[in-house]
């Protein structure tokens, strides 16, 4: 039989302390139905894909206390300190066309944004494609990652990464100029356990809503969060600028931008800036 030592096992009921924590009044039918946690990882979308491809059912949860790794949008790290943010990703296996895939950015926003509000009461808008922004600063992030073979669509990670009780003034001047946390702008700790068992509930309530009834209700809300829509704004791509007015978003989720000349073009990927 394997021996721990006393450390070890102080570590291991610390860990299924918090797990049990977690599912206590946890109210989803499939999201969270298998819910892992480390304590540090390299990065839970990295251990989620790790699950996904070894047949871990739709659902499971990973949770991690820090990530050495963390991974942004567009190639960009995510820095995750320890016992202090929300570091989650969620397998999903959704019967839907791989065209199709960036719908659930849209589903994660919308249910990230209400959770965040229904927790915090602070008011969380959502600026295209999936950040989560208090204001002008960005509070959560969105990392959407999938597996496929040829174009059967195997899997869907669902990252989420939220400021939680993280002290921006650690960061770097850069990051401090454009980041916030939950309790930066409370000025108070927020219990992380709360929001993760809302985020599951919301992403359990959302998930259910866009498989059942398709993505016409996801959108309605993902417009009335946004901090996007009706602006004028540049988006930077890899391949492009385009300037106009944000008028809306297509059924997969791409921003729709009104040129100057009355042409509306789609934008599937980018940074936006408010002009
Ligand atoms: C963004 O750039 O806005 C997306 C940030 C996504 C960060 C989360 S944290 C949990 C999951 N694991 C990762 O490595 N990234 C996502």
């Amino acid at each position: 039989m394997e021996e721990f030592s006393e450390e070890e096992l102080n570590r291991q009921s610390k860990i299924e302390n918090r797990k049990s924590k977690i599912k206590r009044g946890l109210s989803t039918g499939l999201i969270g139905s298998e819910i892992h946690l480390f304590e540090d990882v390299i990065s839970t979308n990295e251990v989620a894909k790790g699950f996904a491809s070894e047949g871990k059912k739709e659902g499971t949860v990973i949770i991690s206390e820090s990530q050495s790794k963390g991974k942004g949008r567009a190639g960009r790290s995510w820095l995750s300190p320890k016992g202090v943010g929300i570091y989650l990703s969620v397998i999903l296996k959704p019967n839907i066309p791989s065209a199709d895939v960036s719908q659930l950015t849209l589903v994660a926003g919308v249910a990230a944004a209400q959770a965040i509000e229904d927790v915090s009461r602070l008011l969380v808008s959502i600026k295209w494609p999936n950040d989560l922004m208090i204001g002008k600063k960005k509070l959560g992030g969105i990392l959407l990652e999938t597996g496929s073979t040829g174009s059967t669509l195997n899997y869907v990670i669902i990252g989420i990464g939220i400021n939680v009780n993280t002290d921006i003034s650690s960061f770097t001047q850069e990051v401090r100029s454009t980041a916030t946390s939950i309790k930066d702008e409370k000025g108070v700790s927020l219990k992380r356990i709360r929001l993760i068992r809302r985020l599951l509930e919301r992403l359990d309530d959302w998930y259910e809503i866009y498989i059942s009834g398709g993505i016409g209700d996801v959108i309605e809300a993902w417009s009335d969060l946004s901090n996007t829509l009706n602006h004028h704004i540049v988006v930077t791509s890899s391949d492009r600028i385009t300037k106009g007015v944000a008028v809306g978003i297509s059924h997969n989720g791409a921003l729709l931008v009104k040129q100057a000349d009355g042409c509306v073009e789609e934008v599937m990927e980018g940074d936006v800036t408010r002009t």
